[in-house]
């Protein structure tokens, strides 16, 4: 592939943590339903990363590798669609992130925030370990090695993604020069045809002399359009665009997932340590005693007291499901108490029951036969290797390690 249809290319991993809850259908999982449509999407579990902070207790990973999985299939992720994956199935991620760790300076990964916050939170975990301080650069040979142009992640993992940008630019600049770089891109630039090479040369020199963005885009366009190029002459003309060398690994950016407020049970966040959560495929009476018991409006003591949507817990869980019809009525009958919190919660039950419905048909067969759900996941690792397969063996000719 070259650098530019990696703008078609989305990566993203999960960890393992066993069954999901509508927290994480709703702030990521849909996402993911969605992606898978418009890109060509590699989604992972996250298995190597669950080591990173928690390698003391291994006996878990494969059921929640398992759960987690069938709770994709339930949510919509298509096997057909997108490559799922086990990321341990994957060793060239392993390889990458070892070729990584030799330029990567230690101080980047010292001074992730996300590094310095988890030592302070999971003090009862033994953090003192260099999987534990080199996850954010496994997460980047995660991404690097699917030349993936879109991340989706929570506004956390954020600055993950800019640590990948880095790690990628600093890997281009240090083994995509080759010595001879600029006759070879000169040399690759007369393949074009006479028109278009000078187009180029044009556009090249307003970016680089002038920092004209508009003509960068205009020379990449020009390139996605030719159809002689080969793959390493393409890439070349990338890199020389904006002066560098090669691009062999194309900087990501981050989609952000847009953070829906699902609160829980007791109106907190919904999270699986709170224990305030509705998972995907809870049993519906289950999910109707749950939100039958939810916490609303603390105003509405009694039947006859008004009360303010805004303030509910419920009314947040409304707004992910409710038409607008349905969602008038229930801030015009609350406010007036017209209707009591019972009759408010019947039509959310519904939904989220009908919801749910549908998710556990989709799950009964993988539920049904295990081997199923191995089977999607082995022919995605193993889709998703040829992929990863590529990609190293261009890092290890930049690197000087082709073997030939
Ligand atoms: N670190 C991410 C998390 O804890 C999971 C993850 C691992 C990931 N590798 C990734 C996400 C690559 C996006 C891309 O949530
Ligand atoms: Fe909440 Fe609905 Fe009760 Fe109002 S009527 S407090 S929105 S549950």
């Amino acid at each position: 592939m070259s650098s530019n249809d990696s703008d078609t290319r989305v990566v993203s991993g999960m960890r393992p943590t066993g069954r999901l809850h509508l927290g994480q259908y709703h702030g990521v999982l849909k996402n993911w339903v969605q992606l898978q449509h418009e890109y060509e999407c590699y989604f992972f579990v996250a298995d190597w990363h669950a080591l990173t902070t928690g390698y003391e207790d291994t006996s878990q990973i494969e059921q929640h590798t398992f759960d987690m999985v069938v709770d994709w299939l339930a949510a919509g992720l298509n096997p057909g669609s997108a490559t799922l994956f086990q990321q341990s199935r994957v060793p060239e991620h392993a390889e990458l992130h070892l070729l990584l760790s030799m330029i990567t300076p230690l101080p980047w990964l010292e001074r992730m925030p996300t590094y310095k916050d988890q030592l302070q939170k999971l003090n009862d975990r033994d953090l003192s370990t260099y999987g534990f301080l080199g996850y954010p650069l496994l997460q980047a040979a995660d991404i690097l090695i699917y030349r993936a142009g879109h991340v989706p992640v929570g506004a956390d993992q954020v600055v993950h993604v800019e640590l990948t940008r880095d790690v990628a630019r600093r890997f281009n600049h240090v083994f995509g020069r080759e010595p001879d770089f600029e006759q070879q891109a000169e040399a690759a630039l007369q393949k074009m045809g006479k028109k278009a090479a000078r187009l180029y040369s044009e556009c090249r020199r307003a970016y680089v002399e002038q920092g004209d963005a508009q003509a960068l885009e205009r020379a990449r366009a020009l390139l996605a359009s030719q159809q002689n190029l080969s793959i390493g002459d393409s890439e070349r003309l990338y890199g020389y665009l904006e002066g560098g060398g090669r691009i062999i690994l194309p900087e990501p950016q981050s989609i952000i997932n847009a953070a829906a407020k699902v609160p829980g049970l007791d109106g907190e966040k919904m999270s699986k340590s709170y224990g305030n959560t509705i998972s995907l495929r809870e049993a519906p009476e289950v999910v109707e005693e749950k939100v039958r018991t939810m916490k609303t409006d603390p105003a509405r003591v009694r039947r006859n007291d008004p009360g303010e949507p805004e303030n509910c817990p419920v009314f947040a869980l409304h707004e992910l499901y409710a038409s607008d019809d349905l969602r008038t009525w229930v801030t015009e009958g609350c406010r007036s108490a017209s209707i009591g919190c019972i009759d408010c919660k019947k039509p959310l039950i519904d939904a989220i029951n009908a919801e749910q419905a549908q998710m556990r048909a989709r799950a009964e067969p993988f539920e049904n036969d295990p081997d199923l759900v191995h089977a999607v996941l082995q022919e995605g690792s193993e889709r998703a290797r040829d992929e990863a397969r590529e990609t190293l063996e261009d890092v290890r000719a930049a690197v000087g390690l082709a073997g030939r």
